[in-house]
């Protein structure tokens, strides 16, 4: 025999029962969504390598370490897309989408790809959902876009808690990260090593490491939500007033590290104590300079991208599958008539499922228990309607009748 062939690491198959689950979820979200304007949105799983250098930013663990880069034919550099949102900022560049009215609203849905040891809920190619509203920079679109995936994952029945802060903007940063720099230097010798290397190039991961010393140190650092200029500032407390209104439970915390550099102003992440270490089932925040970053002209952006895989491993969202009719087939030579009553349902907004492997009729009727039908029609000398919850079985006149008899 051939040696057995198997999804790479990392990566899985959906089967029909998870993919239901995924069905549901997708159609819930979508509508949802839909209904504040967020319109479809897709783009090419691969982008130019630089679109992400660019965008995610050259010193984040995505860049270095994750990405699945290759070369095509003629030596150009391409990644899979490892996020959603600089993709969606080069299209809107691409696209004018600037000359639209403002702002502009997509939401995704898709694999992503990133390059990372695999354990329960990471995987090397997941699915996003994601919104993403450009064009403007009201706090009535950071508060919605919260609201929204707030409400999403709470109708997936998931148990989570907002952390919620704000970055400023890009002068801000800079002399934050200066003054952060100068903390960290003068408590070198407390820090984990892979903090210290990290003093130049990205200091704000100092905050999100697990070394005992270094968290310790990083209670006493000063905090970027202290150093706000007063437009961020009043900016924030708008959305924070907002969410208040709608009566959005969130938890200030300044030390809130997202893995990607083009945030400003507002960060957020809904986390489930359900989920182990991989906690964060979705995230997001502003990046007012991405899209002139990439060449656009200065364009504000908010938005959020929640893992799929992640959502149905804490939530107890149900499979949607509607009983079917099962169509049992009592004599041979009526097994024509079988697929004609079946698409007959089907047309008539009716699941079916006609009897396809040869079974005894007592296994016929087993199957139909098994797929979960609320009705059996049975093709023999007579044409019969069985309720399969009742037991109870009356005869019909014919074909188009049985139709009638099993249609809600
Ligand atoms: P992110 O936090 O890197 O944000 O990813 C969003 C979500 O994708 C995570 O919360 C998690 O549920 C899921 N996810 C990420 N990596 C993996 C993985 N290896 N396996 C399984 N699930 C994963 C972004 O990607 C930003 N683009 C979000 C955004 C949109 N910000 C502004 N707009």
């Amino acid at each position: 025999m051939a040696e057995k062939l198997q999804a790479p690491r990392g990566t899985f198959d959906v089967l029909p029962e998870e993919g239901r689950r995924r069905a549901v979820l997708r159609d819930s979200v979508e509508l949802l969504l839909d209904r504040a304007g967020y319109g479809p949105f897709e783009s090419p799983v691969f982008e130019d390598t630089e679109l992400f250098a660019r965008g995610v930013g050259e010193s984040t663990d995505i860049v270095q370490k994750e990405m699945f880069t290759f070369e095509d034919k003629a030596g150009r550099s391409l990644t899979l897309r490892p996020e959603g949102t600089a993709g969606a900022c080069r299209a809107y560049v691409e696209h004018g989408m600037h000359k639209l009215p403002q702002p502009v609203k997509l939401r995704y849905w898709g694999p992503f790809f990133r390059h990372e040891a695999p354990q329960a809920g990471r995987f090397r190619q997941f699915t996003q959902i994601g919104a993403e509203a450009l064009g403007s920079d009201d706090p009535s679109l950071d508060a919605e876009l919260i609201l929204l995936l707030a409400e999403i994952l709470k109708r997936a029945g998931i148990n989570c808690r907002l952390r919620l802060s704000s970055l400023g903007n890009a002068d801000t940063r800079v002399a934050y990260n200066e003054e952060l720099r100068a903390f960290l230097r003068s408590r070198e010798s407390m820090l984990a090593e892979e903090v210290r290397e990290r003093i130049d190039t990205n200091p704000l991961r100092a905050f999100d490491a697990d070394h005992a010393g270094t968290k310790a140190t990083m209670t006493e650092a000063p905090r970027l939500v202290d150093r706000l200029d007063p437009d961020d500032a009043e900016h924030f407390d708008e959305v924070k007033a907002l969410l208040d209104e709608a009566g959005c439970a969130y938890e200030l915390d300044p030390t809130l590290v997202r893995g990607l550099d083009y945030y400003t102003r507002t960060v957020f992440e809904f986390e489930s104590p359900d989920l182990g270490a991989q906690s964060g089932v979705g995230g997001g925040g502003r990046y007012d300079g991405l899209v002139e970053q990439l060449g656009g002209p200065p364009t504000s952006g908010v938005g959020w991208a929640a893992g799929i895989e992640r959502m149905l491993l804490a939530g107890t969202g149900e499979a949607g599958a509607a009983a079917p009719v099962f169509i049992a087939i009592a004599k041979p030579e009526r097994s024509r008539d079988a697929l004609a009553l079946a698409r007959a349902l089907w047309l008539n907004g009716v699941h079916a499922q006609m009897e396809q492997a040869g079974r005894s009729m007592k296994g016929q009727m087993k199957h139909a228990d098994r797929v979960g039908a609320e009705w059996t029609v049975i093709l023999g000398d007579a044409v019969e309607v069985k309720r399969m919850e009742t037991g109870e079985q009356r005869e019909v006149a014919g074909l188009d009748e049985a139709v009638e008899a099993v249609t809600p």
